[in-house]
């Protein structure tokens, strides 16, 4: 870095959050450690394994550990040691009754207090309910008081933005970094800490700290708002006889609305929009607010993840049908160029159709091995090593995940591979009309299959 200055900073949590901040600090010329607590993490990543799959990640890891600007360690006083700025980055999943659970952020806060020998800006990357940071200063202070020590801190509110699939090009090329601070002290170092982000133009917003808190659960909560609302178009069009890709083009000319993110499909999933939009929720009811927008995403979200099982149950005449039948799944990932599969739809449709006694055959570009850790060897799951192996025999095939290289397949071969010519498309990928002309049964999302006035009158 030529103007910057080089700082120290740590991170606790190695997760997608974590290890992305980590790499990609180090690689603009920061001083990194990455603590977190799972051992086998850290030694797998010692060894320059990768826990995620992320395009870009892996070079980016390697490089910074081999100029010695990143390191991990399980180590929490040493981390504390190292930075002068201490991030968050460990998960915030929902508690029973929707809420954030915050223990994993107490425990690094209290760990941070418990070390620290001079003055740390203490970060929150983690996404946690508006009102946390001032919690985490509590936590801090009560640790300090504890040692009989007294210290300054600031604790600061910075949400991450990250796309999982672009997590990388995310960090480097931010849309916007929201910093919430009511401390000069922090703002100076934090400005100074993303300084290398900023080249091109200012993309630092300072605001405050439940402000930024709230920044956060809000640009989830509009992002999954379009998708629910794209889902409801969906369903109606298929009802009324419309087709909603010609819906969303027409409506995504409006530059009010625009193209981006208005997909119908099989609903959201991943870590982040269904547990942020259920603490959003029970943020609002411990107010005595009504979220009633915020509950029927939701809502929507729920019956959307269940189409897909529901067109499979219609086509073959019923749940009793599916005992000993074979089902294909490409893609079981929550969305293309991650392996995560945390709340994917591919999760509510299997666990559906292993209810119901139907086998499944599934492939995904980079998510098998995830799948293999969350479902062990499940008798009804067979990981296929190719999409068209995962077609042998099978009934159906669905579509849960829109990768590219299902974009353009060889329906001649697929056919080959089939027991049954049936397609249930949860992304929309290929035209009805075709497919319909080449022999195959295709259901895909609010498009109809109503007869249209031209059809009528030849
Ligand atoms: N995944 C995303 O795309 C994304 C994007 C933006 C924000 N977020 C938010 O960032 C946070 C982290 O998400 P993630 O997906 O990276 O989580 P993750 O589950 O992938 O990783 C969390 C990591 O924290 C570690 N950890 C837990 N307790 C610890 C402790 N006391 N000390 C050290 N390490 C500890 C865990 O071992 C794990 O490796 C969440 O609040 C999430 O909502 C996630």
């Amino acid at each position: 870095m030529s103007e910057s200055t080089i700082m120290n900073i740590s991170i606790f949590g190695t997760g997608y959050v974590g290890l992305v901040s980590g790499a990609c600090l180090a690689e603009v010329g920061h001083n990194v450690v990455c603590m977190d607590m799972d051992s086998i993490k850290i030694e797998k990543l010692k060894a320059g394994i990768l826990p995620i799959w992320e395009a870009g990640l892996e070079v980016l890891v390697e490089r910074n550990v081999t100029e010695g600007r990143l390191h991990f360690t399980t180590d929490a006083a040493y981390a504390v040691q190292h930075g002068q700025v201490q991030f968050i980055a460990v998960g915030t999943p929902s508690d029973e009754d929707g809420s954030a659970d915050l223990k994993y952020v107490r425990a690094v806060a209290e760990s941070i207090a418990r070390h620290m020998q001079d003055y740390k800006v203490i970060v929150n990357k983690s996404t946690v309910p508006v009102g946390t940071a001032y919690k985490t200063s509590d936590w801090v202070a009560q640790v300090l008081a504890e040692r009989g020590v007294s210290m300054p801190f600031d604790v600061v509110s910075n949400p991450e933005f990250l796309k999982e699939g672009a997590a990388v090009k995310d960090f480097l090329k931010p849309d916007r970094i929201i910093i919430g601070t009511e401390s000069e002290r922090a703002k100076i170092l934090m400005h100074e800490l993303y300084e290398p982000f900023n080249r091109n133009r200012e993309r630092t917003i300072f605001m405050g700290v439940r402000s930024a808190e709230l920044t956060k659960y809000a640009a989830n909560s509009m992002l999954a708002t379009k998708i629910s609302f794209m889902n409801e178009m969906a369903n109606l069009a298929e009802g009324l006889g419309a087709d909603i890709e010609e819906v969303r083009k027409g409506i995504g000319a409006d530059p009010r609305i625009g193209y981006y993110f208005i997909y119908p499909g099989c609903g959201y999933g991943g870590s982040c929009f269904p547990k942020d939009l259920k603490e959003l929720s029970h943020s609002a009811q411990k107010i005595g607010y009504n979220a009633k927008l915020l509950k029927a995403v939701e809502a929507v979200n729920d019956a959307q993840k269940v189409i897909l099982f529901h067109k499979l149950v219609s086509h073959f005449g019923g749940e009793a049908q599916l005992v000993g039948k074979t089902i294909a799944i490409w893609g079981l990932a929550f969305k293309p160029d991650t392996d995560d599969m945390r709340e994917a739809p591919s999760r509510t449709l299997m666990e559906a159709l292993w209810r119901s006694g139907a086998k499944v055959q599934a492939y995904d570009p980079v998510a098998m091995e995830e799948a293999e850790r969350i479902y062990g060897k499940h008798s009804g799951l067979t990981l296929c090593s190719g999409k068209y192996f995962a077609l042998h025999g099978a009934d159906a095939l669905v579509i849960c995940t829109e990768w590219q290289q299902f974009r353009v397949p060889d329906f001649t071969e697929m056919a080959m591979h089939m027991r049954r010519k049936v397609i249930v498309d949860g992304r929309n990928l290929y035209q009805p009309e075709k497919l319909q002309t080449e022999g195959w049964t295709y259901f895909s999302v609010g498009r109809s299959t109503l007869l249209s006035p031209t059809t009528h009158r030849t």
